[in-house]
């Protein structure tokens, strides 16, 4: 068998598409390999979203060019594929500044892997089509032993895009406008993963709550709609969906945290910012106190709700009063985890081109404090959970023998004492201790499996 090795960078989205290549792949005879030494191909799964993703991609490919020209030196051919968002974005310009990368192929044209590697043999191949087709529709199904191999958990596309233009974002040019993919080929593909043993699902999209695919009953299915039915799969246990926009959350989506046992309590909402001047600067279209009324009616569906965000610092024109505005904001609300960032311009979007661009210093210390103020929230998030009970789903073998390694319902790392239970299970579990990353509990019973029903 021929061998590739497939790297993703950036969001969820790279990691469905990079298995989805995979998927591709093996079809064609590759079987996939954890180092890029002694692959016959090497995918780099790219991210546009910030300029130091973007430098990553580079310094990647010099490493890659070095083991292309050592291989083939020793007589085996090499091929190197850039795909993803950088792909998108930049084009044939990556063949200019690194000529040892044979196809270029963007996040929407990867269902043609097979014939532009054929096409890239001898000459260089650019696909960075951006067509109204569903890509989806082409893709071989997973294999189960392949479903089975990247575990109970899985990520499942089922809108890709962005029509909301944030002034700071490159996704809308890099991913498109926004496309829901119908509910009957997002079901198949449950039901496949469910019977292969997955559990938890996580749908994902650039903007996923803006979900409206196609029903089997012709009518616009809602995310919420969407959700109340992927939970009558036998075997899903566990539903999640990221990633977000305040805008989009419906009066359906949050009852669906209070009706729907399988609706997680975990809910990633990205506000970027707290000050109301810098979120209309940012085309968010909503304000501060928007979302803090929002968290409240979500909190009141769902009170136990583990909310995370992202932030962007320095966006051009902020303040140090605009600053503390978001610094406000994460106090008020408490987020379990968040993720947070330094503003970085992005070429043809609108804030790229703004006047007032924040020094580097700058942004260095507003990063420092705000995520010492999340790191302080997401600490007392966890150490709250002492104490408790919680469901734990056992996703693989813990660090040491005795020890299996599952996830709470909000999204936590639960180291428990056992052995002796089976991968997918979903066991109770007292929380005794926290650690910087892990919870550590002590089972104290079983959950119903539903696989149990199944095989009856
Ligand atoms: N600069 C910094 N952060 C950005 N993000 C998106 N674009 C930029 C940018 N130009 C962040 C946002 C988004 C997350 C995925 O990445 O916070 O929610
Ligand atoms: Fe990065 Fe956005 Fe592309 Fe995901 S969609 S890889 S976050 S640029």
């Amino acid at each position: 068998m021929k061998k590739v090795h497939i790297k993703s960078f950036g969001c969820q989205m790279n990691v469905y598409d990079g298995q989805r290549m995979a998927d591709i792949l093996g079809e064609q005879g590759y079987e996939e390999t954890a180092t890029p030494e002694g692959a016959d191909l090497i995918l780099l799964n790219t991210c546009h979203i910030r300029d130091r993703a973007v430098q990553k991609v580079y310094t990647e490919l010099g490493k890659l060019r070095d083991i292309k020209k050592a291989q083939g030196a020793q007589g085996q051919e090499t091929k190197i594929v850039v795909a993803g968002c950088v792909a998108q974005a930049e084009g044939g310009e990556i063949q200019r500044r690194q000529p040892a990368v044979d196809l270029v192929v963007g996040p929407q044209a990867y269902h043609r892997l097979p014939e532009l590697l054929a096409e890239a043999a001898g000459r260089r191949v650019v696909d960075t089509d951006l067509p109204i087709e569903d890509k989806f529709g082409f893709l071989p199904a997973t294999k189960p032993q392949v479903i089975r191999a990247r575990g109970v958990s899985a990520f499942v596309t089922v809108q890709e895009g962005c029509d909301k233009f944030c002034a700071f974002c490159v996704v809308p040019y890099t991913r498109g406008a926004e496309f829901s993919r119908p509910v009957a080929q997002i079901l198949s593909e449950v039901e496949r993963l469910a019977e292969a043993g997955v559990r938890d699902v996580t749908l994902i999209g650039q903007n996923v709550n803006a979900y409206h695919g196609e029903g089997p009953d012709g009518a616009v299915w809602s995310l919420a709609r969407l959700m109340h039915r992927v939970a009558e799969v036998p075997g899903i246990a566990r539903i999640r969906y990221t990633t977000s926009h305040p805008r989009d959350m419906d009066d359906d989506l949050i009852a669906a945290h209070r009706d729907l046992p399988q609706a997680m309590p975990f809910l990633h909402l990205p506000v970027q910012a707290g000050s109301d001047r810098i979120l209309a600067a940012m085309n968010r279209k909503h304000t501060g106190d928007e979302y803090r009324r929002l968290i409240g009616r979500i909190r009141e569906a769902r009170p136990d709700i583990a909310l995370s965000s992202d932030f962007i610092v320095g966006f051009p024109g902020e303040t140090d009063a605009d600053f503390e505005d978001t610094i406000r904001l994460v106090d008020e609300i408490g987020f379990a985890s968040s993720y947070s960032f330094k503003y970085s311009p992005r070429p043809g979007t609108p804030a790229a081109d703004l006047d007032a661009q924040i020094p580097r210093e700058v942004m260095d210390e507003r990063l420092y404090r705000l995520q010492g103020r999340i790191e302080h929230h997401r600490q007392a998030f966890n150490a709250a959970m002492v104490g408790r009970t919680v469901d734990v789903l056992l996703e693989r073998a813990g660090r040491h023998p005795g020890q299996m390694a599952g996830k709470s319902p909000y999204l936590q790392a639960v180291q428990i004492d056992s052995d002796s239970d089976r991968i997918g299970e979903i066991v109770r579990v007292v929380i005794e201790r926290t650690s910087t990353n892990s919870l550590f509990g002590r089972k104290c019973g079983a959950q119903d499996d539903p696989r149990k029903e199944m095989a009856a």
